[in-house]
């Protein structure tokens, strides 16, 4: 499985964060792969993907369907934080995926992949309208893709809540 190195410069959001890319956790035997957007200033700073507020409450979710974040592969499309957390470009989630997401996929043995957000869906179901899929599983030969809403979605409107904990619990 290939990590990003911190001096990685296969885009120009390398040199805008912290030293090094935040690299994906977790054991290679997870059943479990969440796969965020990239690294907002709390990842950045301490080097590890979904740790801060959005973190939390996906610490959360977890919790109420019985899985623990360390039992997870946890990942982001992009591994460097985008200026102001802009949404990554094309280009960007291009060049990250190819090299490293793309890695993590073979290298994990996953059953379940979580597409956490419209970005993360964009790319792992490219066919699909998130607005339509959300809290729908995809089979995707021996896995299931399964796109959520975001919990920052949910901090930052209140009213989404209930919509992301519906779509979290489909995970079982
Ligand atoms: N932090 C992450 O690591 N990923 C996100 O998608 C959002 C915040």
């Amino acid at each position: 499985m290939i990590q990003p190195p911190p001096n990685c410069s296969l885009c120009p959001l390398a040199s805008q964060g912290r030293l090094a890319p935040v690299a994906g956790v977790g054991p290679r035997t997870a059943k479990v792969m969440i796969v965020g957007e990239a690294p907002g200033a709390t990842e950045d700073r301490l080097g590890i993907p979904l740790i801060g507020p959005a973190g939390k409450l996906l610490d959360e979710l977890l919790q109420k369907v019985g899985l623990n974040r360390r039992d997870c592969y946890i990942t982001n499309i992009v591994k460097c934080r985008p200026p102001a957390n802009r949404p990554p470009e094309q280009l960007e989630v291009a060049a990250c995926t190819g090299h490293y997401l793309s890695s993590e996929l073979e290298g994990v043995a996953v059953r379940v992949i979580v597409a956490v957000g419209a970005t993360a869906t964009r790319y792992l179901l490219p066919a699909a309208t998130f607005s339509k899929t959300h809290g729908l599983p995809h089979k995707d030969g021996g896995r299931v893709i399964l796109p959520v809403y975001h919990p920052a979605a949910a901090l930052h409107n209140q009213q989404l809540r209930s919509i992301v904990e519906r779509d979290w619990a489909m995970i079982p």
